[in-house]
């Protein structure tokens, strides 16, 4: 449900690569299925197509790299001053890869979100990033694997969980199968996620997230 009267809120994506999962962001924006404006597309890394399809849907966008910088702390003081200078409402990791200083999840409480290819808490943490995942699922023999939309908080991949589906690990899956499945399935929930965080709908308690209305 969209309240016209509600000022849209100012999302601000972190990208460092193909930018499918922006692109669903993008699309749900401009088809108005979620009230958002996206104020800035940021990545870490040049030249990556997430760039070109902020460019192309006239998206403000800016280059931020970690080697500029000499620790952590620096690059994350640059990305938080930036999202700071626009306005920034609720800030979107969206295939970056990049592990942010405590301090800028400590500036958006509970308005930092991020999309992980698997179903948290299992197959997150450290390392735990784009193929890797598929791979120690296949490994695993898990029948079952999916994405999860969660909140940022100064743990990798622990935040309270907002969203998730699942897809089926099939027998003759290799990891690039499974990948294209469950991205399929992140397209679909980052946007939904991303909607009800704009709309107001989140009721965070500890660990768990319910869904006003
Ligand atoms: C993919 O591995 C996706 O599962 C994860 O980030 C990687 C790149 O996504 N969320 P994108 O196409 O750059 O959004």
């Amino acid at each position: 449900m969209k309240n016209e009267s509600k000022p849209l809120k100012r999302v601000t994506v972190l990208v460092s690569g193909g930018g499918s999962n922006l692109q669903s962001l993008i699309d749900a924006m401009e088809e108005g299925r979620i009230p958002i404006e996206i104020a800035r597309v940021i990545s870490n890394v040049p030249g990556v197509y997430a760039l070109e399809r902020a460019e192309k849907h006239g998206i403000p966008w800016s280059i931020i790299r970690h080697q500029d910088f000499d620790d952590l702390h620096g690059f994350s003081a640059a990305i938080l001053e930036e999202s700071i200078r626009v306005g920034t409402d609720i800030l979107c990791l969206a295939g970056f890869l990049r592990i942010l200083a405590p301090e800028v999840p400590m500036a958006f409480p509970n308005r930092m979100i991020n999309i992980h290819p698997s179903l948290l808490p299992s197959f997150g943490g450290k390392g735990m990033y784009g193929h890797h995942v598929h791979r120690a699922v296949l490994a695993s023999g898990a029948k079952f694997s999916g994405a999860t939309v969660h909140v940022v908080t100064e743990v990798p991949d622990d935040g309270p969980i907002i969203h998730q589906q699942i897809v089926p690990v099939l027998p003759d899956d290799d990891e690039e199968a499974l990948a294209a499945r469950v991205l399929a399935v992140e397209h679909k929930i980052y946007p939904e996620a991303l909607g009800w965080l704009a709309e107001d709908r989140l009721i965070i308690e500890g660990q768990r997230v319910k869904l006003r209305g």
